[in-house]
């Protein structure tokens, strides 16, 4: 058996990931199963992928779970995903504090069920002091509502001091009224399953993100699918816009 590439096998490592996770559904359908088996074996490649991110030393790891669009699903499929996600953040507490991962959750954390919210608390404050990667899930998250709630912001920045305040803001001071400050832009934004579009997700930090599409479905994204992911990384020339 070949042992686990180590950091040094890549030639250059993303800080940031962030990846689309989709293709659950399909994945179950394909196999004769309910949707819900997706989106569990699904939870299984989060804890493998979040795994092989922090061993590899990857700063920060972004996980799109559930879409400020995904509320219109049918409500059994939404009240499944809750309890999923429910169920991973109790499970998941020893996982995350064994590999001194910082969890947090970005998006419209209020319109989850309040047993959702007291859990994901809960998770978040036990593993704030830990110095490792940090874990963000993109919770009824969209993009669009994220600049809106900045430019709400803004709004109210021009009523406390003025207009000329407003002139004065800079890119910088923009990303102060997103849903989190601290977040690195993505290097790398990942899609499984084909699909070629970003469905909403981290329009703002995601402007220079290279993009890697997989073929395969979530549920099958595990450690080999992501080292593909960062060897296409490594071999990409980053020109933000220079030559
Ligand atoms: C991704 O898988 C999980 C969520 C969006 C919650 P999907 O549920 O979108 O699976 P497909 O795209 O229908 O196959
Ligand atoms: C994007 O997947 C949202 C998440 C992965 C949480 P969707 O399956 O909801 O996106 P569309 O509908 O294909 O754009
Ligand atoms: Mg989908």
């Amino acid at each position: 058996m070949t042992s686990p590439p180590s950091p040094a096998d890549f030639a250059r490592l993303p800080e940031a990931v962030a990846i689309i996770m989709d293709g659950n559904g399909r994945w179950a359908q394909e196999r004769g199963l309910p949707r819900f088996k997706g989106h569990e074996v699904g939870a299984e490649s989060v804890r493998a992928v979040t795994r092989e991110c922090a061993r590899l030393g990857i700063g920060e790891l972004t996980l799109y779970a559930f879409s400020t669009e995904n509320w219109r699903r049918p409500a059994q499929e939404v009240a499944l995903l809750m309890t999923l996600l429910e169920r991973y953040l109790v499970e998941e507490r020893p996982e995350i504090m064994d590999n001194g991962i910082v969890f947090r959750a970005v998006g419209e954390l209020d319109r989850l069920p309040a047993s959702v919210q007291r859990e994901y608390e809960t998770t978040r404050a036990m593993s704030e002091r830990n110095g490792g990667m940090v874990l963000r899930l993109a919770l009824s998250y969209g993009g669009r509502r994220e600049l809106l709630h900045a430019a709400q912001k803004v709004a109210r920045v021009a009523v406390a001091e003025g207009l000329d305040a407003v002139e004065r803001l800079g890119e910088d001071d923009l990303r102060q009224f997103l849903y989190d400050p601290t977040m690195r832009d993505p290097d790398l934004l990942i899609r499984t399953a084909g699909e070629m579009r970003v469905s909403n997700f981290l329009l703002w930090q995601a402007s220079y993100a290279e993009l890697h599409v997989a073929d395969i479905a979530w549920p099958d994204f595990r450690e080999a699918a992501l080292h593909e992911a960062l060897r296409a990384y490594g071999a990409r020339a980053r020109r933000f816009g220079g030559v």
